[in-house]
C-alpha cells in the first residue's frame, strides 16, 4: 500500500514544477501569469512572442510527465497510470504556486508518450488538424482529449482509458474560462499577442 503512494507523490512532485513560469523569468520577461490567459503554459508563453522559449516549456511540461510515468510503467500499467496521474495533478496543483498551477495539456501528452505512445500520436494528430483548421490552442486540445479515453478503450487499454477519461474531465474543468471565450467568440488565437 506505501508503493502507489510513493509513486504518486514521486509524480505530483515531477509535474509540479512550473517550467512556463521559471523560463519566462529566467528570460527576463516578467511572470507570464500576468499576461494573456494568465496561465503558465506553452500557449501562454507564446503569447510573449518568444517561440523557443513556448517550445522549451512545452517539451520540458510533456517530459515531466513522461519520466515518471515511463519509469513506474517498468512496474506495471496501474504504477505507470498512477505516476502519470500524479504528474498531471501536480502540474494543476502544485504546492509552490500556492496549488494554483496550469491546464494540463502538455503534461497529459506527456504522460501518454510515456504510457502509449501510438495514442499520443492520435493526439498529435487531431490537435494538430483541429490547430490548423481553427487556429485555437484550447479547441484543439479539448477535442484531443476525447478521443484519447476512447482511443484507449478501444484499443483494449482499459487502466489507461480510465486515468485518462479522468484527466480529460480535469482538462474539460481547467478550460471552462476558454470554452465560455470560445462560445461568445472571444478566444485568442495560436500565437496571437494578449
Ligand atoms: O494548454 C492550455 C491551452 O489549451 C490553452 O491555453 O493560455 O489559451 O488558456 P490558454
Amino acid at each position: 500500500t506505501l508503493f502507489p503512494v510513493l509513486v504518486l507523490i514521486v509524480g505530483y512532485l515531477c509535474g509540479s514544477v512550473p517550467f512556463g513560469l521559471l523560463l519566462t523569468r529566467a528570460a527576463g520577461l516578467g511572470d507570464v501569469r500576468s499576461i494573456g490567459s494568465g496561465n503558465i503554459g506553452a500557449t501562454n508563453v507564446l503569447r510573449t512572442g518568444n517561440k523557443g522559449l513556448a517550445a522549451a516549456t512545452l517539451v520540458l511540461d510533456a517530459l515531466k510527465g513522461t519520466l515518471p510515468a515511463a519509469v513506474a510503467l517498468r512496474y506495471g500499467p496501474e504504477a505507470g497510470a498512477i505516476a502519470g496521474f500524479g504528474a498531471f495533478i501536480g502540474h494543476l496543483f502544485p504546492v509552490w504556486l500556492g496549488f494554483k498551477g496550469g491546464k494540463g495539456v502538455a503534461t497529459y501528452l506527456g504522460v501518454l508518450i510515456g504510457l502509449a505512445w501510438k495514442i499520443a500520436l492520435v493526439f498529435a494528430v487531431v490537435w494538430l488538424i483541429m490547430a490548423a483548421i481553427f487556429r485555437y490552442s484550447s479547441l484543439a486540445a479539448l477535442a484531443a482529449c476525447v478521443i484519447v479515453p476512447v482511443a484507449l478503450y478501444l484499443t483494449g487499454q482499459g487502466t489507461f482509458a480510465i486515468a485518462f477519461l479522468v484527466m480529460s474531465a480535469l482538462v474539460f474543468w481547467r478550460h471552462r474560462a476558454n470554452i465560455e471565450r470560445l462560445m461568445a467568440g472571444t478566444e485568442g488565437r495560436i500565437g496571437a499577442k494578449g
